[in-house]
């Protein structure tokens, strides 16, 4: 925590203003100046001004809200409230987590920068060399590390996103300054091989990114293997997020050390449930390893996430049980909505479900009459899926509270 002493810091700078006859004019003219004044004399600046201009304009993300703040605007227990809107994991991290945190003996020092034990760990769990692996605080820190390493802001430089799906590849390409060029996926959210060949056909500079998540998030589908090929054969970083893999079973880092151009990301959040301790990792081409390394925060994994990803992996049989009791939800999910004729549930491979709503229905209705229960779930604005809602899997307890809510809609 820095000293309020240390906090006042930025203002030392001004001193070397009085130099500055502007300032030393202003100040003899008007010796009642308002703190305010004195701590901006030159009026005319506004730091604001100064921001990158597709900053200053930028939509910004819309994160949920805390579960405690959640919890107080819904007038609810935190442990009455069924959350099923953020696709995380409900049984929580595996016990062995919380004894490795609190038997932690180095949260005073900084962490590893290169998260070796951890990365040793990984390696062991995805059967791929150390060398490969980067681990990240959330896949997200990955994901915006490729734009850094490979976007450069007020270029031409673009990236091809396939919508809908996750919204940290069009937040990370605005915040660095990429151009989006979205290839829609079909209806069934298959993405659109054929029209991404032909934006590489149609640019004089190829994009440097393609990002496809697989199962894609918002509705669990898959990509095949034919069509990554196809994607693979382009001249693009192709980046494959497989942050649901453990719930789909199709597993493409082993991909990785065959092609030049393809990068696997990963995470602790979904299979492990360690999304507040913001753990991912990824693999990549051994040629662009050490400008990754170069470029990334060197204590960007803290010391309490390298030790519960960790200690997880050690855990897996336990955390991948619940992986399969959750699976095992999906499928009774198909089943037990299967009563309404209002809700069109689409294929999943992943924690989720996502659910068409009949017009007279509405999907906001439904979600806000699910609020009402204390059943929370993902509601789009996005142009495409205003009638969809999203249903992360929950505990056997939190489903039967769903369905009799839904039954009584
Ligand atoms: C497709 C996809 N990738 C990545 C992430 C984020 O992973 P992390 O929590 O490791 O940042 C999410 C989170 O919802 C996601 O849906």
């Amino acid at each position: 925590m820095q000293s309020s002493a240390a906090a006042f810091q930025p203002c030392l700078p001004l001193l070397h203003l009085n130099s500055n006859p502007r300032y030393t004019m202003r100040r003899r003219a008007r010796p009642q100046l308002s703190p305010k004044a004195v701590l901006n004399p030159v009026q005319s600046f506004s730091p604001e001004d100064s921001i990158r201009p597709s900053l200053k304009d930028m939509a910004p993300y819309t994160p949920i809200l805390p579960y405690e703040v959640l919890a107080q605007k819904l007038g609810r227990h935190p442990s009455d409230i069924v959350k099923l809107d953020a696709n995380e994991n409900p049984f929580g991290p595996a016990p062995a987590v919380a004894t490795a945190l609190a038997d932690a003996k180095y949260l005073h020092i900084y962490p590893d920068p290169e998260s070796s034990s951890l990365r040793d760990a990984i390696a062991q769990y995805t059967n791929l060399p150390k060398e490969y692996i980067m681990a990240g605080a959330g896949a997200d820190e990955l994901i915006d590390l490729l734009f850094r390493l490979f976007v450069t802001p007020g270029t031409d430089d673009s990236i091809v996103n396939c919508p809908p799906t996750f919204g940290m590849y069009k937040f990370d390409a605005d915040v660095n300054g990429a151009r989006i060029i979205n290839v829609s996926r079909h209806p069934d959210f298959a993405v659109d091989v054929d029209a991404i060949e032909r934006i590489f056909d149609e640019q004089r500079n190829p994009p440097k990114l393609l990002f496809v998540a697989s199962p894609n998030n918002p509705d669990g589908g898959v990509l095949s293997d034919d069509h990554l090929k196809r994607l693979l054969a382009l001249p693009t970083l192709v980046v494959l997020d497989e942050a649901y893999f453990e719930f789909s079973g199709h597993n493409r880092m082993a991909w990785v050390p065959h092609y030049d151009n393809l990068v696997v990301l990963r995470t602790f959040s979904k299979w492990a449930a360690l999304a507040g301790m913001r753990v991912g990792y990824g693999a990549f081409p051994l040629s662009l390893m050490k400008h990754l390394w170069k470029i990334k925060q060197p204590y960007n994994v803290s010391v309490a996430s390298q030790i519960a990803a960790t200690a997880s992996i050690e855990q897996k049989r336990d955390l991948l049980d619940k992986v399969d009791r959750l699976i095992k939800q999906r499928h009774i999910f198909y089943d037990r909505v299967a009563k309404y004729d209002w809700l069109l549930p689409y294929p999943s491979q992943s924690n989720y479900v996502l659910c068409r709503v009949s017009e007279d229905r509405g999907a906001a209705q439904i979600r806000q009459q699910l609020i009402d229960r204390g059943i929370l779930i993902r509601y789009y604005t996005t142009p495409g899926l205003t009638d969809c809602i999203r249903v992360s899997m929950g505990t056997e307890a939190q489903m039967e509270r769903l369905y009799s809510a839904l039954d009584q809609l």
